[in-house]
């Protein structure tokens, strides 16, 4: 209704000035044709009377012609009549003549270039007419015919009258129109915009009630708007918090409901028997850590190895099962490996080959072709079931670590439209020590089917474009850090991976004090015994053989503290099958009873060694019931239990002692940082944790905890799904108007540096 007088409105004014513009418009010109009109009228009258008039002046009749003047007069229209002779007569003229416009006056009331003209007189508006009269071609006077114009006046008002009465009665019916029109069309058109606008139909094709004649524009209108929302939030991504429902809303928003499919080795829960029954586990992973509850909070399908003994049990008859079983909130597809394909492709090319070339930790990586065959192979059936698993033509792919640097490659074959994200969880060395690798061309040429390639640090995407920039004929890009290879751009970036934060309230139930009480009485310790923590798989790359040394050269220097200080590792065995590991599990076990020799008269053991897995409420339990947690990997991509560690301190206590070479460690310079290597100043860091204020530990931990709100899990994860939003909406605008990646194409690669 307010939009119909918005319309209406306006629209009045209009006539009402139209009205008052084109009424005395049309009175001059009626005047005008009036005036005409009765000039023609005049003519007539004196040819008519010409004749008559001549007549009676021959004859010198004057009573007669004052007859004829005074029946002329007659007529309602005329209001006087005067014959002017020519000579010195006196005039013949009726009564009603008004003595000012008699025949000696007559021509100023006339102008000399017209033959009449207006005179007002006191009772009203006359006409005053000329006209000479002739007899037999001689001229002999002129007649005077003074018309009343009144009528001309009433004519007038009458027509003023009916002009407004038509532009009201033309408004009245426009204006209903318009209320009609307005109300049945523009309410559609409104709802449908409103609808539009709202984001209905956005993810959802739209809804039946949008009009017909709007679908054409919804498709753009649609897409503007989301493009324009999208690029206004990737360029800020500072939405707080950044929780699950951040991830949902992107997921909705941005990406317009795509599926997600996330594909890793290791799956989330691996389903073991235990006597009669088949228990859940969480594995022991990093990688696995922080995926899952982004995946709890975007639903979707991850497709893993299922390497769980009762795994095949458990699923349906497409490999599928609901996780977490107590509430399901995504699909897990687990693909399974024959012995063959597992010993070639995880234990062998994964695990002798890539990781120890990536960690450069004094294991020297083994490339056995049969082993290179098998990472082919496995790739592939990987590549298939994310072929099938999808339900559209551009899934968002998320491809996880150093088991399938080949799927981004075959899953760009399979699914051309795929928007392909792989993040690679462990470091990359530099092109020399990756040149190593025989298959490293077929490696990165198939990484470089991603859309997007991440890493935790700079340095490590550094070492990748160099190593690209090194072996293949690629444009790398150093000022965007892009790689341009077989017609397709990669993007490469770093992101930080984080802990879930806060953490899962079923991890930080039990209490600080309940945690440290709980974990001493298990150990047999008093009390106010202090406690150091490890928790690591039993991989070499952790350097636990150094961090015990460090435990040792701690108590040497500070031997009040020996049977004081007791520091526990939780080891999770893991990839058993390797001889490295075996070798190191054997040494680890070798020093810690050693150690623990060494100080065998103490009350309580230096070292509480924990060799087997641990579910993640175990594990945070001791974390926040130490006093010091100790990272202190050789080389590791980022390290989470050192995060997890902060996240489980929500007393604001406790110390962190941090290997320099981690990733956190460039996030965390709050920690303690160490040379895992320098046994001197891990002990002293040792020393130093020992006997740290509780004022301090609270200053480093609020720092820490800091970090972490701000950059958890779910900002890792949405930062790498806002890029992927943004390379889609980049390839639909090269898809709508077939840009090229390069105007040249071709030309030779850019030698800038980043700095
Ligand atoms: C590292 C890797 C992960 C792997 C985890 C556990 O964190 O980056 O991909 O899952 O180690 O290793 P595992 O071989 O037991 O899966």
């Amino acid at each position: 209704m307010r939009l119909s007088l918005r319309f209406i409105v306006p629209l009045l004014v209009v006539l009402s000035a139209m009205a008052y513009a084109v009424v005395p418009l049309v009175d001059r010109l009626t005047v005008r044709w009036f005036i005409r009109d009765l000039g023609i009228r005049a003519t007539l009258v004196a040819r008519t009377i010409e004749e008559p008039l001549a007549e009676i002046a021959r004859e010198g009749n004057r009573a007669r012609a004052q007859r004829l003047f005074t029946k002329i007069a007659q007529d309602e229209r005329i209001f006087a009549l005067a014959y002017c002779e020519d000579g010195a007569k006196p005039a013949l003229s009726t009564v009603s003549m008004p003595p000012e416009l008699n025949c000696d006056a007559i021509d100023q009331y006339t102008a000399p270039e017209s033959s009449h003209n207006v005179y007002a007189s006191p009772s009203g508006p006359l006409l005053v007419s000329v006209r000479p009269l002739s007899a037999d071609s001689t001229a002999t006077g002129r007649l005077v015919l003074v018309h009343d114009m009144s009528f001309v006046a009433r004519r007038s008002e009458e027509t003023r009258r009916y002009l407004f009465g038509f532009f009201a009665a033309l408004a009245l019916t426009v204006s209903l129109i318009t209320v009609v029109v307005a109300q049945l069309s523009w309410r559609g058109w409104v709802q449908g915009l409103r609808a539009l606008l709202r984001g209905e139909g956005l993810v959802r094709p739209a809804v039946k009630s949008d009009r017909a004649e709007l679908r054409p524009i919804a498709r753009d209108l649609r897409s503007l708007i989301q493009d324009i929302r999208a690029e206004h939030r990737s360029r800020e991504d500072e939405r707080e918090p950044w929780d699950g429902e951040a991830l949902r809303a992107i997921l909705e928003g941005e990406l317009r409901g795509q599926e997600v499919i996330v594909v890793s080795n290791r799956e989330p829960y691996l389903h073991v028997r235990d006597g009669e029954q088949i228990a859940v586990r969480q594995p022991a992973s990093g990688l696995v850590t922080a995926l899952e509850p982004i995946m709890r909070a975007c639903s979707g399908t991850w497709i893993a190895h299922g390497s769980g003994n009762a795994d095949r049990a458990v699923v349906d008859r497409h490999d599928r099962i609901a996780v977490p079983a107590d509430h399901p909130a995504y699909t897990l597809r687990r693909v399974w490996l024959s012995p063959e394909e597992e010993a070639g492709y995880y234990y062998g090319f994964s695990n002798e080959g890539l990781w120890p070339l990536c960690h450069i930790a004094h294991v020297r990586p083994t490339f056995r072709e049969q082993d290179w065959q098998q990472y082919v192979r496995v790739n592939t059936k990987f590549a298939d079931a994310v072929a099938k698993e999808a339900t559209t033509a551009d899934p968002i792919v998320l491809v996880q670590d150093y088991h399938f640097a080949l799927l981004p490659r075959m899953v760009r074959e399979r699914l051309p439209n795929a928007t392909i994200i792989t993040f690679w969880h462990i470091p990359w060395p530099n092109p020399e020590a990756f040149g190593i690798c025989p298959w490293r061309d077929e490696l990165l040429d198939g990484m470089l089917g991603s859309s997007i390639l991440g890493f935790h640090t700079q340095f490590h995407c550094n070492n990748f474009v160099d190593t690209v920039d090194r072996f293949l004929e690629a444009r790398v890009d150093r000022e965007t850090f892009a790689v341009s290879y077989r017609q397709q751009p990669t993007a490469i970036r770093r992101y930080p991976i984080s802990v879930e934060f806060p953490p899962a309230p079923e991890l930080v139930e039990e209490s600080v004090e309940a945690a440290r009480e709980v974990i001493r009485a298990r150990h047999s310790l008093p009390p106010r015994h202090l406690i150091g923590v490890g928790v690591d798989r039993l991989d070499y790359t952790k350097g636990i053989e150094e961090r015990f040394r460090a435990v040792q050269r701690f108590l040497e220097l500070n031997p009040e503290w020996v049977g004081q200080f007791s520091f526990i590792q939780i080891a999770a065995p893991t990839r058993s099958r390797i001889d490295h590991y075996q070798l190191y599990e054997d040494r680890v076990r070798r020093l810690a009873a050693e150690i623990n020799g060494q100080f065998g008269a103490a009350a309580h053991p230096p070292i509480i060694l924990h060799a087997r897995h641990h579910e993640p409420r175990a594990v945070y339990e001791y974390l926040r019931g130490a006093d010091i947690c100790f990272v202190s990997s050789l080389h590791d991509g980022m390290n989470l239990v050192a995060k997890g560690f902060i996240a489980a301190r929500d007393d604001e206590q406790g110390v962190l002692i941090l290997s320099q070479f981690t990733g956190a460690a460039r996030e965390l310079p709050e920690a303690i940082i160490v040379n895992p290597y320098d046994a001197e100043e891990c002990a002293h860091a040792l020393q130093l944790a020992a006997t740290m204020s509780a004022d301090e530990q609270r200053a480093r931990m609020r720092l820490m905890r800091g970090l972490l709100r701000e950059f958890n899990v779910f900002r890792w994860a949405g930062r790498m799904l806002l890029d992927a939003a943004g390379v889609r909406r980049h390839s639909r605008l090269r898809e709508r108007f077939a840009f090229p990646l390069r105007v040249h194409g071709t030309r030779r690669r850019r030698e800038v540096r980043a700095s």
